[in-house]
């Protein structure tokens, strides 16, 4: 939904069904909208059972890899005797991306429920929930929630009476970007530095305190209960037309659109359905030219691309993007591209956690250079070094953070060169002194 805007006609409201309603934040509103209905029924099943369900619906992570959630699942080690972790990834940094934090301060039982679901499914008694430092309301309601859950029997050591011990742990970020990556997040909650970890090994063979984990997304998980609930058949059928990418999406739109907000989607809806007729469309007299459609860290797409564009995995591929986090950044025709990038360059840079040599340089080296651009005084070789540099920083490093810099910039130049150019040449005036 658009919240704060009413439901549109055109959206599939699933998770984002009672936004707003001040409710569904309890335990009882929860309930009575059909709350903790599929924790029950997945108790009620064999943990491989679940598992198979979630496989069978199709769904895939949200929280930007789009990785199949059952087959991660699977991956968890069957009667090692270890204790198992499930970590919810609620550090949602990504600029342009806002959809989580919706489901946590509107709907926190929803993910409790995933979460006490996934973790059944899993085999783990304790399930950590990294939470952004910056969500000050967020982990108001959720603290309350987590203390309301305890109290009705849906967590703590014997889950709705069935003997099954189940315990969540909400754990607060101090606002780095980095933390969101999973290796990194789980060396915060350990008291490390947020550093991203060498994988192999991978989370499910050691993860935190070196134990197997999975880490999902809020969405992710906040979708399960659902799948459940209404069964996989259920789910797979949101779609329209691409068996490999279902269910609903939440898509949090921002920019030079009338509307912006949070939007739920069947996957495969057009983009233009999405910015023209939900958004409302371009502000007054202005036209589109770009947009990011995963968060800031994929490629950039013309309008032209955007135009033919569906919203889904495979779709958003097939116009020379990413899905990702799905967090739509909407720039119109007033937008100057070359600071634009400079600027999510400079967030790249000042969000590295400095491991790697190519992303500790690469970050701070192209923001020096578009920088130079941006004041009058780039060099034609300026071109070839950003190329060069981005191709250094994408594929070589612990963690993509250095792909995600590389990738506005390598789009942007290839679809704007032209306004590149007009810094060079000075048919454009300085946008930044120094340099
Ligand atoms: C730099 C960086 C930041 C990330 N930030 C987040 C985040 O805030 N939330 C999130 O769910 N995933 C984030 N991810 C992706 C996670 O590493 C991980 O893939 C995800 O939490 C897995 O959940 P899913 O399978 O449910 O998508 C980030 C990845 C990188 C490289
Ligand atoms: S790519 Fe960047 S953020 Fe990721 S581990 Fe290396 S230095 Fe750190």
């Amino acid at each position: 939904m658009g919240y704060p805007h009413p439901i549109h006609p055109g959206e599939t409201p699933v998770l984002s069904k009672h936004f707003g309603e001040a409710e569904a934040r309890t335990f009882a509103g929860w309930r009575e909208r059909g709350g903790y209905e599929g924790l029950r029924k997945a108790l009620a099943m064999a943990p491989e059972a679940v598992i198979e369900e979630i496989k069978a619906s199709g769904l895939r992570g949200r929280g930007g890899a789009g990785f199949p959630t059952g087959l991660k699942w699977s991956f968890m080690p069957k009667g090692d005797g270890k204790p198992h972790y499930l970590v919810c990834n609620a550090d949602e940094s990504e600029p342009g991306t806002f959809k989580d934090r919706e489901i946590m301060r509107w709907t926190p039982h929803a993910l409790i429920e995933g979460c006490a679901l996934a973790a059944y499914a899993i085999g783990a008694e304790r399930c950590y929930i990294y939470i952004r430092g910056e969500f000050t309301e967020p982990w108001t309601v959720m603290s309350r929630a987590v203390a309301e859950a305890y109290a009705e029997g849906a967590l703590g050591d014997n889950v709705f009476g069935t003997g099954r011990k189940i315990h969540v742990t909400l754990h607060r970020g101090a606002g780095a970007y980095i933390c969101g990556e999973e290796t990194a997040l789980m060396n915060s909650i350990e008291g490390r530095r947020g550093n991203p970890r060498i994988k192999p090994p991978f989370p499910a063979v050691a993860g935190l305190f070196g134990m197997p984990t999975t880490i999902n997304n809020v969405e992710t998980l906040a979708a399960t209960p659902h799948i459940i609930t209404h069964g996989a058949a259920w789910y797979k059928s949101l779609c329209l037309g691409n068996p490999k990418s279902t269910g609903t999406k939440l898509i949090s739109v921002c920019g030079h659109v009338l509307r912006p907000g949070n939007y739920e989607l069947t996957m495969g809806t057009p983009m233009r359905t999405l910015i023209y007729d939900m958004c409302g469309g371009m502000l007054p007299g202005r036209t589109l030219k770009a947009v990011i459609p995963g968060g800031s860290s994929v490629p950039i797409m013309t309008a032209e691309e955007a135009d033919r564009c569906l919203l889904d995995y495979e779709g958003v591929v097939e116009q020379g993007s990413m899905l990702g986090s799905a967090g739509m950044i909407v720039m119109d025709d007033s937008t100057d591209m070359v600071y634009q990038i400079w600027r999510l360059a400079r967030f790249y840079a000042h969000e590295s956690c400095a491991q790697c040599t190519q992303c500790r340089e690469g970050t701070a080296w192209t923001t020096r250079i578009l920088e130079r651009i941006l004041a009058g005084k780039g060099k034609e070789e300026d071109f070839q070094l950003l190329l060069d540099l981005s191709e250094q920083m994408t594929g070589k490093t612990i963690c993509v953070l250095s792909d995600s810099c590389a990738a506005p910039i390598v789009s942007g130049i290839q679809k704007f060169r032209g306004e590149f150019d007009a810094y060079m040449n000075g048919a454009r005036q300085p946008a930044l002194a120094g340099a």
